[in-house]
């Protein structure tokens, strides 16, 4: 069967930015900026993604568009029968079990989202949000239900095929997820006391820049990149000969650091406008589902209209991030069904949805019903997320660099980055070297301070 192409340069790069923008640049960079040092943060942070981010980004997209083949087969191509093959399988696999959790919290951004336009929050005791979230995990059926939209949406996307679904969804998402990042921030910017959260996020305090810092800016560099699960690999097997292969990346970074810098001037103005210290507000699921809706309601006048479209503005941008995101790891994996072991799109995906909708339905019901399975100390939803976050994202990241840098023949590399010569590549020397020696080593640090190794030697 005849592969599919996107069908414009634009198309391939919202569909990638869609990847790269999710959760993450919502729920943990703002405040990991703030509490981090603010501008000294964003510094350390826009270094790594140049440093490291960008030159894996364009080897993953370089060897997706040089082999036109889902990352498992592109992996078997280019590392021409050595076991280096296996790096793209552990792609897919990573890729694969992120999606598995990452699809529950699309889900709870849906319910989030019907709770805020039905005005479900007005008059709710701050103590009570707690309550509210812990209430409606645990319960066995309604995260379940919305997961199953959640995943039943994405199922009808790419079953719809690379430019009717993914590009044309990145493509009416994207603009839209812009849009309402923009009306958020001017909303919140303008509330009284917001200069005090800006100055939170933004003014820079080296003093607290330590390693840890930095390790934490390369962990949230890579996750936010959606590096080394791979999505980017499996995109640019959709790229055309022309598209530019570092120009695209440095542009998906660019949107994605933008989004993740403007959703910390959405979430700090109105926490300081409550007069809430910002060290209180938590981080991931506990900021986005209990602090903010909270503070949203507050800052912006308890069950007034206004709150009713912030709040609902947010978890539908929530939701908007999250579903983009969440389709392109659905693809990593329907490419690899569908073309390794030669069946119609329908047919893959409908495997990769089925396998989603049991191993997500597990993470989902491990804060109710399963609560009591536990390995390492972990429900099924941590242990899927920290085994592929802390994990096999650092050792993949790794591999991909070093493979790039020492095993992929270097003519191949810049002919194909070249566009077979068409464009200039000033900074060849430089990303082969970061790709030789800087990425690797600092993704090991990286991984040992992520599986424990620094805090245990403390
Ligand atoms: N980059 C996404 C985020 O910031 C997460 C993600 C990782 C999505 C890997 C796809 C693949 O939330």
């Amino acid at each position: 069967m005849e592969r599919e192409n996107f069908g414009s340069k634009i198309g391939a790069i919202l569909a990638a930015a869609g990847s790269a923008v999710g959760l993450g640049n919502v729920w943990r960079f703002p405040i990991e900026t703030g509490e981090n040092g603010g501008a000294a943060f964003i510094i350390i942070y826009v270094l790594c993604i140049l440093l490291l981010g960008l030159p894996i980004m364009i080897s993953e997209f370089l060897i997706g568009r040089y082999t036109h083949a889902n990352t498992a087969g592109a992996f078997r191509i280019v590392s021409n029968g050595s076991p280096w093959k296996w790096v793209g399988r552990m792609g897919v696999f990573t890729g694969w079990f992120i999606m598995c959790y990452y699809v529950v919290v699309g889900g709870w951004t849906m319910h989030y989202t019907f709770l805020s336009v039905t005005n479900a929050f007005y008059e709710v005791p701050a103590s009570r949000y707690e309550d509210i979230f812990n209430h409606f995990v645990a319960n066995p059926w309604a995260p379940t239900l919305w997961l199953f939209l959640f995943i039943g949406i994405i199922h009808f996307v790419i079953t719809r095929g690379v430019q009717s679904g993914i590009e044309k969804s990145a493509k009416l998402m994207m603009p839209t997820l812009f849009a309402i990042t923009i009306f958020l921030a001017i909303c919140s910017v303008t509330l009284p006391g917001a200069s005090q959260g800006i100055e939170f996020l933004l003014r820079p305090d080296w003093s607290k820049v330590d390693s840890t810092t930095i390790l934490e800016a390369m962990g949230q560099a890579f996750y936010s990149l959606s590096l080394a699960m791979g999505c980017l690999c499996t995109y640019a097997s959709y790229f055309d000969k022309q598209t530019p292969l570092a120009k695209s990346a440095l542009n998906v970074s660019v949107i994605d650091t933008l989004i993740a810098i403007l959703a910390g001037f959405i979430i700090f103005p109105s926490v300081f406008n409550i007069g809430m210290n910002p060290n209180d507000v938590g981080v991931g699921a506990g900021l986005t589902f209990i602090s903010l809706p909270n503070v949203f309601q507050q800052a912006l006048g308890d069950g007034s209209f206004l709150a009713v479209v912030f709040s609902t503005a947010f978890y539908f941008l929530l939701f908007v991030a999250a579903l983009t995101s969440a389709i392109s790891l659905h693809e990593v994996a329907t490419a690899y069904v569908t073309e390794e072991f030669k069946m119609s799109r329908k047919k893959g995906a409908t495997i990769v949805t089925l396998t989603v909708l049991v191993l997500g339905a597990l993470c989902s019901l491990s804060f109710g019903p399963l609560s009591g399975v536990k390995l390492f100390d972990r429900n099924i939803f941590s242990l899927f997320d920290d085994l592929s976050g802390r994990i096999l994202l650092p050792l993949g990241g790794m591999l991909i660099s070093i493979f790039a840098g020492w095993v992929l023949d270097r003519k191949l590399y810049r002919d194909e980055l070249s566009n077979g010569g068409d464009m200039k590549t000033p900074y060849f020397k430089l990303l082969v070297f970061s790709l030789r020696y800087i990425a690797p080593l600092a993704i090991a640090l990286v991984f040992l301070d992520q599986i424990g190794v620094f805090a245990f030697l403390k």
